[in-house]
């Protein structure tokens, strides 16, 4: 996993949770990399599964609940960092169509050794989308926060309906998307 999600992470801990619990977290685990990560470098998703354990005990809070909030900001800061990839979508629902095929494919041109999830999306109306994520490092949780941040980038609202298709383990998710239109009456 590339070094600009784990540094995405620890800022949001920082943000989140301050820099003592950050200290904490980082202090409290067996890093390899003692969390030394740069930006392009690749390393190993189980470090950041190992402070996510740690956070959520520090904190009394839940891994999907961590992931979801962190997966909203980190949606931001990808977008922010790499406009250009973005193109001149004006929706979400339209770049939500062109993860998979264009934005993720620009991505891995970018960064070769990127770890990235599948998806396969279905437009079933212009305000209704299934999305389906699946990979094997199980971060639905990650998704679905990165989803509700493209909602908020673009200012739309968006019922997220899930479907755990993998039997829980989160590697196999089916997203269905629901948007309400602001009603001019
Ligand atoms: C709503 C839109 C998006 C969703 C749902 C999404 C989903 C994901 C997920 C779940 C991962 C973690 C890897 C895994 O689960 O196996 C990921 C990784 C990543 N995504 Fe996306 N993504 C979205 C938009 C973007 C955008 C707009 C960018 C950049 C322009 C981007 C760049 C990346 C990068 C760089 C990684 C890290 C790969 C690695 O660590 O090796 N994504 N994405």
């Amino acid at each position: 996993m590339k070094g600009m999600i784990f540094r995405a992470f620890i800022d949001h801990v920082e943000d989140a949770y301050g820099l003592n619990v950050a200290d904490a977290m980082i202090e409290s685990c067996n890093l390899p990399t003692d969390a030394a990560y740069t930006t392009v470098g690749t390393y190993d998703v189980a470090e950041l599964v190992q402070m996510l354990g740690k956070l959520t005990e520090l904190t009394n809070t839940r891994i999907p609940t961590v992931l979801n909030q962190f997966g909203e900001k980190l949606f931001f800061n990808l977008a922010n960092s790499h406009r250009g990839l973005l193109g001149e979508v004006n929706d979400s629902f339209s770049l939500i169509s062109k993860i998979d095929n264009h934005i993720h494919v620009e991505v891995r041109k970018l960064y070769p050794d990127a770890d990235l999830p599948d998806f396969t999306f279905e437009s079933v109306g212009p305000d209704q989308l299934t999305l389906t994520y699946q990979s094997k490092r199980g971060l639905a949780d990650l998704a679905e926060g990165l989803l509700r941040g493209c909602f908020a980038y673009f200012k739309e609202s968006v019922e997220i309906i899930r479907e755990d298709i993998s039997g829980g383990d989160s590697k196999h998710v089916k997203f269905t998307l629901e948007r309400s239109r602001p009603n001019h009456g």
